[in-house]
């Protein structure tokens, strides 16, 4: 029987890589003179915040101090958090919201899994947190995902096993980490990018807790 849904933040409850963008572009343009592209953003989901300024500075010849570095992470942060601080429980992608209600109402417990040290600021404002039993989130994991450590504490928090618990994810990483911590994946976005999961929807609004018993515990 399914007993608990773990969800990544960034891309499956809520879409802020717009805003990771607009943050890291500018970082990129104004503090260390290289392009920032659409195509760039694609490759940090789910990367750490430090993962994703390394990819950006691999763009450049220049070498920065690791006290540089927190800085730019700071000020990139900042520039971030300005935009996030707009969102409004509108904005959570479609069938979130809905989804965490009817778990709740059905007993299944919940969790976030997330790279992100914004998630409890961001669950927050788009008023999930109390829909939310558990929230493992960039603070608190060491190894990041393809790394299955963020859903493993999740699942530890809660008291399952990987095996009764359904992961998620929009990153490849992600879904990755899921797998290899032994998890069921639904991946959010398309099929042909995420090739790992079990299956692939556009969003949330496509699942009921019917179709992933049908899909994952009927034998
Ligand atoms: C992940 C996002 O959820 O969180 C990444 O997919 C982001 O793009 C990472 O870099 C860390 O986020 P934050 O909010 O701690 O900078
Ligand atoms: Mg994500």
């Amino acid at each position: 029987m399914l007993q608990a849904c773990l969800f990544d933040l960034d891309g499956v409850l809520v879409d802020t890589a717009r805003h990771h963008f607009t943050a890291w572009q500018r970082l990129a343009q104004e503090r260390i003179g290289v392009t920032f592209t659409h195509h760039d953003n694609e490759q940090l989901k789910g990367l750490s915040r430090l993962e994703s300024l390394n990819y950006i500075l691999s763009k450049t010849d220049q070498s920065f101090s690791d006290e540089a570095m927190q800085e730019m992470m700071h000020v990139k942060n900042d520039w971030y958090l300005e935009l996030v601080a707009q969102l409004t429980p509108e904005e959570a992608l479609p069938g979130a919201t809905a989804l965490l209600h009817s778990l709740k109402a059905s007993g299944i417990k919940t969790g976030l899994g997330s790279a992100s040290k914004n998630a409890p600021l961001i669950i927050e404002k788009l008023g999930i947190a109390h829909l939310l039993d558990v929230v493992i989130d960039g603070n608190v994991v060491s190894k990041s995902k393809p790394d299955p450590e963020v859903f493993i504490r999740g699942a530890e928090a809660l008291n399952v096993s990987p095996s009764a618990t359904i992961v998620f994810e929009d990153a490849v990483s992600g879904v990755d980490a899921a797998r290899a911590g032994g998890f069921s994946c639904v991946g959010i976005g398309l099929p042909e990018d995420l090739k790992q999961a079990d299956f692939v929807v556009p969003d949330l609004s496509f699942i009921t807790i019917e179709l992933l018993n049908q899909k994952f515990f009927s034998h």
